[in-house]
């Protein structure tokens, strides 16, 4: 770890208080001169660290940049606290993770960006992942689980997320099947699950769970194709705002807790508590990335969406009352209003 690093660490644990640059420079064993080369480091990065006099230096709580060391005072797993990598930008998270996985990173890996240049999001679309506002995670996890089922675990994560979200901010968040989170009707959250296959054997031997939300982003912010759809935790609004850090560790730890036990299935009585398509009109559109959403959308069949299954499927009632349970990721759902 190098010392701005170490320093960083230290200014987290100590966040809110101040800490002299002496004590700093102790607790390393490096000079004082050291330690203000690093707090110029990090204060270019975009930390707000105050110097104040005779106390030493503090660590803004405003302060809201995503690091390793602001995130792990947060997790409970510890042994996942070495697993753990935040990137400023890069192309895709769920794609990092998918090569780590490749290179032979271990489950429970977790590759974090302040900003996706090419952030994927379901049916071959791009996920808006710009610099700061966000977070765009992605978690390799070992499928213990008939793969089948992999519907389960982007289920179980929806869950695991508005459980975070709630805990951090206190904002309370609903689903829209299978994987949409939304505060006060706005998307804030999408989730891509991938899997990482065996070439040879064709097991599934990995999946990466990618998980993008819109923190605070402001609404004018999204481009305008989204900008009815999106929306953001905070809305732009920042006083009193919990750090991105805080909700990132808190899903990571929401996540080990409903993973350990997804095959009990405990969690879909709270997804169907926090389902905003029950018993809602729906109109359900079949087919991959190549379906044009408008036209789609004109022919596609209505329903009444009535259960959500044990296995995370969706039951819904056809007009002419026959039913049948939508499972795979190539169903999309629009609720009518
Ligand atoms: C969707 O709503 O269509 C799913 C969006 C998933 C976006 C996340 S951001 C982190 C991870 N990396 C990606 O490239 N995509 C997922």
């Amino acid at each position: 770890m190098s010392t701005k690093d170490k320093v960083l660490k230290i200014l987290e644990e100590n966040k809110g208080s101040s800490i002299s640059g002496e004590d700093i420079a102790v607790q390393l064993n490096v000079s004082r001169s050291a330690v203000w080369k690093a707090i110029q480091e990090l204060r270019k990065e975009g930390y707000t660290i105050e110097a104040l006099t005779n106390k030493g230096y503090s660590l803004s709580t405003d302060n809201d940049v995503i690091s390793v060391q602001g995130i792990l005072p947060y997790i409970n797993n510890p042994d996942i606290k070495n697993r753990i990598y935040v990137y400023k930008t890069i192309e895709s998270t769920n794609l990092t993770a998918k090569k780590m996985a490749l290179d032979g990173a271990l489950p429970g890996t977790v590759v974090i960006a302040e900003e996706q240049t090419q952030g994927r999001g379901r049916r071959g679309r791009s996920f808006f992942s710009p610099a700061d506002t966000g977070i765009y995670m992605s978690i390799l996890l070992k499928p213990n689980f008939d793969p089948s089922k992999s519907v389960l675990i982007t289920t179980a994560a929806s869950v695991a997320v508005c459980r975070a979200i709630e805990a951090v901010t206190g904002i309370y968040s609903q689903i829209k099947w299978v994987n949409d989170i939304y505060v006060q009707d706005k998307k804030v959250c999408g989730i891509l699950t991938e899997a990482v296959t065996d070439f040879e054997s064709g097991h599934i031997e990995h999946i990466v769970l990618g998980i993008g939300i819109n923190f605070k982003t402001s609404s004018n912010d999204f481009p305008q194709d989204i900008r009815t759809i999106a929306g953001s935790i905070y809305q732009g609004n920042t006083k009193g705002m919990a750090s991105r850090n805080q909700l990132i560790a808190e899903i990571i730890n929401e996540l080990f807790v409903i993973n350990e036990k997804l095959e009990a299935r405990e969690f879909i009585k709270e997804y169907r508590s926090r389902s905003m398509v029950l018993e809602k009109e729906i109109k359900v559109i079949k087919g991959g990335s190549y379906v044009d959403m408008n036209s789609a959308l004109e022919s596609a069949p209505m329903a009444i969406a009535i259960d959500i299954d044990e296995d995370g499927g969706l039951v819904v009632q056809y007009p002419d009352g026959s039913r049948e349970t939508l499972s795979s990721g190539e169903i999309s759902i629009r609720v009518n209003r």
